[in-house]
């Protein structure tokens, strides 16, 4: 990655407006000095986010998100720093000296142009004679023309046609193999996709990764087939659809989960374009982090089938374990999303999505099944379920909904539902409240006046000043560093203000240290005499340090001479203390 000189950063950050580049992406409107729109970093519905165009950097009042140009459109559009300023510098229209490329661009890129070279060699198939019965067969499912283009969709031959081009156009066994396109047969190296057809996988930013390729001259087994997992291909940390979602999903904040491609490609074909599919029903810890940088709902719309209700209760308590928030959709009649809309149409598409439920009524319905509620002994195990599940939310005013729901259903005594849940959570709140209750008290004073200080030299170069003069060093080291790389950053630039500050940080090894003082302290009005009240609580409390220092000393001094001596120090110490 290409190292933007400190200089150049600044300069950009100085000729951007936060607000013009902001208001490119989040509308924002303008109410006295700052403007405000909703934030894109949390599931925010009123404008919770300010910014400043005065100081150059926004601020949640909701999530605490803050930053300067550049973090913005780095979270935003989940880029590098230094793409971020090279994006800034391309929109106000000012060229970088140093070409920043993304960070695949060069890597693996052989490879990236081999899968695409066969992801283009699979869709020219379809006009050869034999791409007739694919075209037939894809007719058959409601996929035409646009939709076969827009997901480059293609085919894969029954011979090794494609071993044989790339051989020819110079390409290793050894790397063919490695992508999976070719693998060892009894007659030697083939291609790993006959007879299917192709559907590309892509990978977050777009490439062609690998395949997931249908049977469609038989049904065989496996019905999908797909790319081993290869250095490009993991299948884990990709979803399919996302790169063409992504888009869609920024503006409706929702994102639709689905779990097979073609449920994903006729979702975003009839217009419901914020959707992906997990390509099954797992869902791995990537993609779950995936799903949180996204910051949005999830809407879980699997499969109409047995493993598809399973599935969504699995993947709800991850979801729920995970703090995303999200709502399920069951489909009723047809199998999948996929066969919903050829059958039911658009609209009761829509009609479905909007009926979309929570988790916890979701599990209300399944853990009926297979009980007869009008028996007692199943009936007493539902409600036990129900319970049990709702001890693991945080909602109070859900569990309370949810209880009252449950005694009005069932006409069961709301205080023994209460007592149920209560008895339980009782002992988990205690534990709750010492956690909490322990935090301010450790995060004590000292680590607040600390993180304050260095807020103000973050801020201004009179605020350094002042700390240079009137403490000089903070006391303990983890301070001493984000200290001084304020002021090597001074004394580089001869100023500093808290916009460019934070894309210094942003190339710094301390770099979350002094994120997150700045979250911590973002409100925090600054003034000279409320600098000078920090300073000196801390210079006391170095002072009261360095006197029970000298104490210990006289404890272990034999000499009476030496003892006298630091006694005379200590005097000295405290009369400064006073
Ligand atoms: N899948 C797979 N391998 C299989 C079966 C399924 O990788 N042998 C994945 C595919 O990504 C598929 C998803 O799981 O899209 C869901 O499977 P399924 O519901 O069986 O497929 P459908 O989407 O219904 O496929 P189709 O409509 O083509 O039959
Ligand atoms: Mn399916």
């Amino acid at each position: 990655m290409a190292f933007i000189e400190q200089e150049e950063i600044n300069r950009i950050r100085n000729s951007a407006s936060i607000v013009d580049i902001i208001s490119s992406y989040v509308p924002l409107t303008q109410k006295g000095k700052n403007y405000f729109g909703v934030c894109p970093f949390h599931d925010d519905h009123s404008p919770s986010m300010s910014v400043s165009e005065e100081k150059q950097i926004y601020k949640c009042f909701s999530c605490g998100a803050t930053g300067n140009v550049f973090t913005f459109v780095e979270s935003f559009l989940n880029i590098s720093f230094a793409e971020a300023v090279s994006l800034v510098a391309n929109k106000i229209g000012l060229s970088l000296s140093v070409k920043i490329e993304k960070k695949e661009d060069t890597k693996f890129k052989d490879e990236y142009a081999l899968m695409d070279f066969a992801q283009k060699f699979y869709q020219n198939n379809l006009n050869t004679e034999a791409g007739q019965k694919a075209i037939d067969y894809l007719k058959k499912r409601d996929l035409f023309a646009d939709t076969i283009t827009n997901f480059n969709i293609g085919l894969a031959l029954d011979q090794n046609s494609l071993y044989t081009i790339l051989s020819k156009k110079g390409y290793s066994d050894k790397m063919l193999e490695d992508v999976g396109l070719i693998n060892q047969g009894e007659n030697g190296l083939k291609d790993v996709f006959q007879n299917r057809i192709m559907f590309p996988i892509h990978n977050l930013e777009g490439k062609v990764v690998g395949f997931t390729a249908r049977c469609y001259l038989s049904e065989l087994t496996p019905k999908y087939l797909n790319t081993k997992e290869t250095f490009l291909f993991k299948k884990g940390n990709i979803l399919f659809n996302y790169h063409r979602a992504l888009d869609a999903v920024r503006i409706s904040k929702e994102l639709i989960v689905v779990e097979g491609n073609m449920d994903a490609i006729r979702m975003y074909s009839n217009g419901f374009k914020n959707v992906v599919a997990l390509m099954g029903t797992a869902m791995t810890k990537e993609q779950i982090e995936i799903f949180k940088k996204l910051r949005c709902k999830i809407i879980l719309m699997l499969d109409n089938d047995e493993a598809g209700e399973t599935a969504t209760l699995h993947l709800g308590e991850l979801l729920e374990e995970n703090h995303i928030a999200f709502l399920v959709v069951r489909l009723s009649g047809e199998k999948d999303p996929d066969s919903y809309i050829i059958k039911n149409g658009v609209e009761k598409m829509q009609e479905a999505l909007k009926g979309a439920i929570s988790f916890i009524d979701f599990k209300l319905n399944y853990f009926k099944k297979n009980k007869n509620l009008n028996d007692a002994t199943d009936l007493a195990e539902y409600i036990k379920v129900v319970i049990d599940s709702l001890k693991s939310s945080n909602d109070i005013i859900l569990k309370e909904v949810t209880l009252q729901k449950l005694s009005k259903d069932y006409n069961i005594s709301y205080a023994i539902l209460k007592e149920q849940l209560g008895l339980n959570e009782a002992k988990e709140t205690s534990k709750k409240v010492k956690i909490i209750s322990k935090e301010p008290e450790n995060k004590n004073s000292y680590d607040k006046i600390c993180s304050k200080i260095l807020y103000y030299m973050m801020n201004d170069l009179e605020y350094i000043k002042l700390y240079q003069t009137k403490l000089g060093i903070f006391p303990t080291k983890e301070y001493r560093a984000i200290a001084n790389e304020i002021v090597y950053y001074y004394e580089k630039n001869k100023s500093i203000n808290l916009a460019d500050f934070i894309s210094f940080a942003e190339n710094n090894t301390l770099k979350e240290e002094i994120m997150a003082i700045i979250k911590n302290e973002k409100d925090l009005v600054l003034t000279e005499n409320g600098l000078l009240e920090l300073l000196d609580i801390l210079k006391k409390k170095a002072k009261k340090e360095e006197i029970n220092k000298l104490k210990q000393q006289i404890k272990e001094e034999y000499d009476i001479n030496k003892k006298i001596v630091l006694l005379e120090k200590i005097t000295e110490l405290k009369k400064e203390n006073e």
